[in-house]
C-alpha cells in the first residue's frame, strides 16, 4: 500500500486556522479531488468534521477517520483508533493522508510520497505542517497553476518500504 501525504501549506507551513482552511482556492480543491478519487483518504476527526456537510464523507473515496472518542459519523466512514488500525482498514492500494496537523505529524515518517500545494502568503494559521528533512525527499515535479505551485516529492529511501513485500 502506498502512503501519500497530501497537504496545502502557506509560506510558513501553515495549514489551518480555527479548524478551517484559511483560504479558498478552487484549483487546489480540484487538484485534491483528482488526486484522491478512487482511493482511500485518511483524516483526523477534527478535519473530517470541518468538511462542509454536503462534502462528507468525501464522495467516490474510502473515508477513514482517526478518532479515540467514538463520535457519531456517517455510516460510510470507517473509524480507526490508531494509524496501525487505519492501514489495516484501508482496502485500496493508495492511502492519502489528508491532515490535519496531528495526523501529518504522526504519518509523515511512514509516508513514501508527499503532494504539496504551495499557497502564497501568510494566513495567520494556528495549525502547521511538520518540518521535514529536505535531505530525505526528492522533488519529482513542480507545476504552477493559478498562482499556486503543485509539488510532488518521493522519499529517497522508499526501497525500505518495497522490501517488506
Ligand atoms: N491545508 C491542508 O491541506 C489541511 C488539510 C487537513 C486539515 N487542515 C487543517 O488542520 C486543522 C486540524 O488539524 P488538527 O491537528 O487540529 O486536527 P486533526 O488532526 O484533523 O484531528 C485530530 C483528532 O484526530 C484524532 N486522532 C489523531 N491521531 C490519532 C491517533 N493516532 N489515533 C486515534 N485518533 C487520532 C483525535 O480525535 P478524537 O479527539 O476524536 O479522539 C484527534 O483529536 C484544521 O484547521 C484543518 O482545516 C489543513
Amino acid at each position: 500500500m502506498e502512503k501519500i501525504i497530501i497537504a496545502a501549506i502557506d509560506e510558513e507551513n501553515g495549514i489551518g486556522r480555527e479548524n478551517k482552511l484559511p483560504w479558498h482556492y478552487p484549483e487546489d480543491l480540484k487538484h485534491f479531488k483528482q488526486q484522491t478519487t478512487g482511493h482511500t483518504v485518511l483524516m483526523g476527526r477534527k478535519t473530517y468534521q470541518s468538511l462542509p456537510e454536503n462534502y462528507r464523507p468525501l464522495p467516490n473515496r474510502e473515508n477513514i477517520v482517526l478518532t479515540r472518542s467514538n463520535p457519531k459519523l456517517h455510516e460510510r466512514v470507517k473509524k480507526a483508533n490508531s494509524l496501525a488500525e487505519a492501514w489495516k482498514k484501508a482496502s485500496k492500494d493508495k492511502i492519502f493522508i489528508a491532515g490535519g496537523e496531528t495526523v501529518y505529524r504522526q504519518a509523515l515518517p511512514e509516508a513514501g510520497k508527499m503532494i504539496l500545494t504551495r499557497i502564497p502568503g501568510l494566513h495567520d494559521c494556528d495549525s502547521f505542517f511538520p518540518e521535514w528533512d529536505a535531505e530525505k525527499w526528492r522533488l519529482e515535479s513542480s507545476k504552477e497553476n493559478s498562482g499556486l505551485v503543485f509539488e510532488e516529492y518521493t522519499r529517497k529511501d522508499l526501497n525500505t518500504e518495497k522490501t517488506k513485500f
